[in-house]
């Protein structure tokens, strides 16, 4: 039966391709359609990334999220590339991770949703459609999964073939990730195993190994007063997400499962919707109503109350906790007064959401010399300033988005380490936006464990 005959009770005229009867922003267009639905069709067919148990799971545990029970962790590349899949690349992101949700766990005294920005992360949103360079003009690179960053018309035309590229590129990921933390890598009792090898040079050393040494304590106190190992601490729950973007390979991978009811996602345990592709009659909010899977949008000074009530309304009808996050990305300037009135709207029509922060994308700027950066002391001052914001209204921050990497690179400014502009250039290496490197991405943690560790804050009007 093709997908658009498969309607579904409840979600209307929905089908894993109804989008197409929407302006869908932010899409490619493919020169040859045969090869196109040729690619989407293989697709289809393969199995799938992730499992619907798994998507499950991610949801309960986002639910606890927003009952204040745990902490969601969300980072990794602003945009992966198929040349850094690699052991080491991935090895170093989950690594950082890792490191920083220990942290979290340690000073938050609360468990850590893993949720990685990787195994499909290779579509991204461009602010112009073409790019010109010496008089030249070329459609824009829109990430590894849609065409080739090099500035020539043959690597800039939109290729199907990369959508099978992305999708086995991301089934290596995924597959190398379950089988470092099948094996043993993620376990508590074996902090040395994630350690990256420039981390005895960071100022933030001596805190993070007197964190390891804690916990380590704790957990050799409480195995010689139980006489048992704690076994469940072996091993961590890791999921994916990427920005749901190419409407195409969102739909290619849209399943239903065995004794279940509704459409899955089965390419990753979170999609989420872009700042630029979130209009509330367009081809992204259709795809999207209609899944099952947890899903984030991405809030940005733009969106009014009334808007973020309609969304929230075709997003998530029945309520439920775990179904949608909101990354809020304003910018340190102006997240005081772009957050409150949208906190205020959901609190009085009763909307259950995850608030989770994204200091990144609202505080990226660029240098006299021309450089995309990301200053920390404006990524602190938004993340501050935005947990101080949801505590005195009544609820809490649940959770963070990061781009981050575990590699020693100087893309974003500041921090102990002292990255001034002058470093930018020594080392990097980001194809689009900036990330946290090493140090940075600790001292964000360090920093949000001191918040979680804080009282909560009274609500302003109990
Ligand atoms: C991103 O997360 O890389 C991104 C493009 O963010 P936003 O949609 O918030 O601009
Ligand atoms: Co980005």
């Amino acid at each position: 039966m093709s997908q658009t005959s498969q309607k579904v009770g409840g979600l209307g005229n929905w089908a894993p391709d109804s989008w197409k009867g929407h302006a869908a922003a932010q899409q490619p267009t493919y020169p040859d359609q045969v090869a196109l639905d040729g690619a989407i069709a293989e697709l289809g067919a393969l199995p799938p990334l992730v499992t619907s148990w798994e998507i499950h799971n991610l949801k309960a545990q986002l639910a606890e999220a927003v009952r204040g029970e745990r902490f969601l962790l969300q980072g990794g590349d602003c945009s992966e590339s198929f040349a850094d899949c690699d052991s080491d690349a991935i090895a170093s992101k989950l690594k950082i991770l890792l490191q920083m949700s220990l942290v979290l766990v340690q000073g938050g005294k609360k468990r850590v949703i893993r949720l990685g920005r990787f195994a499909g992360q290779y579509a991204k949103p461009r602010s112009a459609d073409a790019e010109t360079r010496n008089g030249v003009t070329l459609p824009t690179y829109r990430g590894d999964m849609i065409n080739r960053a090099g500035f020539t018309a043959a690597e800039r035309v939109p290729d199907p073939a990369l959508l099978l590229r992305a999708y086995e590129r991301s089934g290596l990921t995924i597959n190398f990730i379950r089988a470092l933390i099948e094996g043993g890598f993620a376990d508590l009792h074996h902090p040395e195993y994630w350690e990256l090898g420039f981390v005895a040079n960071s100022p933030h050393a001596a805190d993070y190994m007197r964190m390891v040494e804690t916990i380590g304590e704790s957990l050799r106190f409480m195995e010689t007063l139980t006489g048992q190992v704690m076994s469940d601490i072996n091993r961590v729950d890791f999921f994916t997400s990427h920005e749901g973007l190419l409407l195409h390979y969102e739909q290619a991978q849209t399943r239903r499962v065995p004794h279940r009811t509704g459409w899955y996602n089965l390419s990753t345990h979170f999609p989420w919707i872009g700042e630029r592709t979130r209009a509330l009659d367009g081809a992204h909010m259709e795809y999207f109503r209609g899944i099952a899977n947890p899903i984030g949008v991405k809030v940005g000074p733009a969106m009014t109350p009334d808007e973020l009530i309609d969304l929230t309304e075709m997003l998530n009808p029945e309520n439920e906790a775990g179904r949608l996050t909101l990354i809020h990305r304003f910018g340190a300037d102006k997240v005081e007064k772009a957050l409150p009135p949208l906190v205020e709207a959901i609190r009085r029509e009763g909307k259950t959401v995850l608030w989770c922060c994204d200091p990144m994308h609202g505080n990226t700027e660029t240098t006299r010399d021309g450089i995309k950066t990301r200053r920390l002391t404006n990524i602190m001052r938004e993340l501050e300033s935005s947990w101080r914001i949801l505590g005195e209204m009544g609820t809490h921050q649940g959770g963070v988005h990061f781009e981050l990497t575990g590699e020693n690179v100087t893309e974003c400014v500041g921090g102990a380490s002292g990255v001034t502009e002058a470093d930018l250039t020594r080392d990097y290496r980001t194809q689009l936006d900036p990330r946290l490197n090493y140090e940075q991405s600790m001292e964000l943690a360090l920093l949000l464990a001191r918040l979680m560790s804080q009282a909560p804050a009274k609500p302003a009007n109990p």
